[in-house]
């Protein structure tokens, strides 16, 4: 029976064919092992002199790490084995002979594992943050299908900013020139005046210019938008969106988070509602602990792991100084001076997962706030008409993925959380 590695408690004494390649092998005279990895796991596979024909019994000396195989023998049990089972191997067909592999079991620098990444990927922990990916995505999918949030997608190529005009990637567009999208926001809110509550899922792009751990050029974002619905009723999705997809990791990436040794406790914690504090909160915190910090900027990366030290879950800041705050963001009716937006900052350090508020709905406050920010009004006439036909108070955020998946993870830097990323330095491979 053709099966993989994932599936072979279902085959416990029967024979089965797994296709792979070699993690690794070792000797014991009259007895060989073949560590066989297909992508869904790792079993040893034990080659027995008298149990095998003579070609596969020598290819113990041909073969090499990452040579593609195709395994057959008896699945049994064995407690000491990784994963609990092995295979008595009967035969082995090789595929091709593996060149010397550039990735050892030695520690490589970021550098080279990142120029490998095309062969990284195969790496245990590679592959334990990657399936982690998925299942944020899936439980993102899931959590809002199950909402029924309808997914609509935004464009890639545009005519307008959404997060200010210094990260946009520009290109030639026939006899014009087009943005590669920052956030499908903007057609986010088209959509959910045509359909109630809408999701957009895509990849979005920024001329990233800092290095940090946080940052990518290409970065995939899950951005809700929901008609009729205020700052507080968008901070309620972002909670529970967060937990669901947290819970929902915790139970079914237990193998993978075992696999990064993920110490899991605050992410258990990880249930709604999560503390929201303001701005101003937020600042007394950093004054409270010593921190030099000017009143109006923006949180830096260590500011954010500062407050978010405060608390064992995700933290909401909200009402923010209107001046570091995007054009569309709706004024606190209460204080002219703050924009209704809101960040989810992660515990552990991981910074902003989240950002979002509630959207300007007057047609001539949002005029003049993309004049006062020097924006061209023509590309935002369209943006301007769903102020015109049934304006409504209207909400949504942006959920980034990979820092979402680097946090669960407890991996520092967000390039392992994306199979290819692309950074400022970097497009290759
Ligand atoms: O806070 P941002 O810029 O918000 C927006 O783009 C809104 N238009 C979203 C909306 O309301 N629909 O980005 C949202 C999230 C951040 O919190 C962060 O998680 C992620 O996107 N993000 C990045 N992730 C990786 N690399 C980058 N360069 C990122 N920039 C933002
Ligand atoms: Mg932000």
């Amino acid at each position: 029976m053709k099966t993989t590695i994932s599936k072979l408690s279902k085959y416990n004494g029967e024979e089965v064919t797994l296709n792979g390649w070699v993690y690794n092998m070792r000797s014991i005279g009259k007895i060989w092992f073949l560590i066989l990895r297909d992508g869904t796991g790792l079993v040893q596979c034990v080659v027995v002199d008298k149990e095998t024909s003579p070609e596969t019994f020598q290819l113990e000396s041909s073969l090499t790490q990452e040579s593609s195989v195709t395994v057959t023998g008896v699945v049994r049990t064995e407690k000491r084995s990784i994963g609990g089972f092995e295979v008595g191997v009967s035969k082995i067909k090789v595929h091709q002979i593996s060149d010397e592999y550039p990735i050892s079991k030695k520690d490589h620098g970021a550098d080279f594992l990142m120029s490998n990444r095309h062969l990284w990927l195969r790496s245990k922990n590679q592959n334990a943050i990657l399936r982690i990916r998925h299942q944020v995505i899936k439980a993102t999918r899931d959590f809002f299908d199950n909402n029924d949030f309808i997914l609509l997608d935004s464009p890639i190529l545009t005519a307008n900013a959404v997060e200010g005009t210094s990260t946009l990637f520009e290109l030639e567009y026939f006899d014009r020139s087009a943005y590669l999208t920052q956030s499908g926001q903007l057609y986010g809110e088209a959509s959910a005046m045509a359909f109630g509550n809408i999701y957009v899922f895509g990849p979005t792009f920024r001329a990233e210019k800092s290095k940090t751990r946080r940052h990518l050029t290409e970065f995939w974002m899950v951005e809700p938008e929901m008609a009729f619905c205020d700052l507080d009723e968008n901070m309620n999705w972002a909670e529970k969106h967060v937990s669901y997809v947290v819970q929902w990791c915790l139970e079914h990436c237990e193998k993978e988070l075992k696999v990064l040794d993920r110490d899991t406790s605050i992410l258990e914690n990880t249930l709604a509602p999560f503390p929201r504090i303001t701005y101003d909160e937020a600042v007394k915190i950093l004054e409270n602990k010593g921190v030099n910090f000017e009143y109006g900027t923006d949180f830096g990366g260590t500011d954010e792991t500062v407050i978010s030290e405060e608390f064992d879950r995700p933290v909401m800041i909200h009402r923010w100084p209107s001046e570091i705050k995007a054009f569309y963001m709706k004024r606190d009716p209460n204080n002219e001076k703050l924009a209704l937006g809101v960040d989810m900052i992660a515990p552990e350090g991981y910074g902003e997962i989240i950002g979002g508020g509630q959207r300007e709905d007057d047609h001539d406050i949002l005029l003049s706030r993309i004049k006062e920010h020097n924006l061209p009004i023509e590309p935002f006439q369209w943006y301007l008409d769903l102020r015109k036909y049934g304006s409504v108070p209207h909400s949504g955020y942006g959920l980034g993925i990979e820092r979402t998946v680097g946090w669960i993870c407890g991996t520092k830097h967000v390039r392992e959380t994306i199979p290819y990323p692309r950074t400022m330095y970097r497009i290759e491979p």
